[in-house]
């Protein structure tokens, strides 16, 4: 099976300091792979690399898309190429309605990619039917992005860009409080419905449940800056039984 998404023995620093050691990981298309781990493994570095994210140096290794070398390019020319990035604390943009990013966002990659800019009316049209289908009111998009909107309430919001964005690759770094059971759903059911044999996602999680509604084909574990383990969804419920102690007096 080829992968989407080849990561080779990635070393990467921030601020001088080693945080990945070697990530070697592969996801095929039609994938989703779950990465978890302790605390400051490097789960959100490695996600921030993949993004292309300033002030994180990549020292040695590499890591393609569909066999297309990913660090060479800017962060914009990632997202061009469908990469996606959730972030483990969403940001909040006063000001800026939810709406009109979504929209900036959509049309900066179609350009990117050559294609033409979506009219307004038929992105009003395509905002309304996701929004439906989320169960998001529509006039909470036309507030500031993320501004007072609850943990939940942000959960949606992501969903919403993912399925208005429609990535190729999607990495979800999941918030590790403060989500209830509705807002893991939204989260599982905003994954499955994106699942589609040519695109890929990576989901870093520290909920287990996440897990049992998502149905990961793969488990890791990074610790310390590597993989550590890999398995299936059983890893899961291992490791939620017997913690990351072996795995961390190894690393
Ligand atoms: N600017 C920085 N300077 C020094 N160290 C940093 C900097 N940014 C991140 N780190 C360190 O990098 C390590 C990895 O952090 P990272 O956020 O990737 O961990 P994580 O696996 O996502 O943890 P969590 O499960 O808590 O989200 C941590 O020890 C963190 O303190
Ligand atoms: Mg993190």
């Amino acid at each position: 099976m080829t992968s989407m998404l080849s990561i080779q023995n990635l070393h990467a620093t921030v601020a001088d300091k080693p945080i990945l050691k070697g990530v070697t990981l592969d996801v095929p298309a039609g994938q989703v792979h779950a990465i978890m781990g302790p605390n400051g493994a490097g789960k959100s570095t490695l996600s921030y690399v993949l993004s292309g994210r300033g002030g994180y140096e990549v020292t040695e290794g590499s890591a393609t898309l569909n066999g297309e070398d990913l660090l060479a390019l800017e962060p914009n020319e990632r997202a061009a190429k469908g990469v996606f990035l959730s972030f483990q604390y969403p940001l909040e943009i006063p000001g800026v309605p939810a709406l009109t990013f979504i929209r900036t966002a959509l049309n900066a990659q179609r350009r990117a990619r050559g294609e033409d800019e979506i009219a307004a009316p038929a992105f009003l049209k395509l905002a309304k039917e996701k929004a439906a289908a989320l169960k998001i009111d529509f006039d909470m998009l036309k507030r500031g992005l993320n501004v007072g909107f609850s943990g939940g309430e942000k959960k949606r919001m992501e969903i919403l860009q993912m399925a208005m964005l429609s990535p190729k690759f999607l990495i979800l770094d999941e918030t590790d409080s403060g989500l209830d059971i509705d807002a893991l759903k939204i989260v599982s059911e905003g994954v499955n419905a994106l699942r589609a044999p040519d695109r890929g996602m990576l989901v870093i999680t520290h909920y287990q449940r996440l897990l049992d509604y998502i149905k990961p084909d793969r488990v890791h574990v990074l610790a310390a800056g590597r993989i550590v383990a890999s398995g299936g969804p059983e890893l899961a419920h291992q490791l939620e039984a017997e913690g990351y102690d072996k795995y961390t007096v190894a690393a």
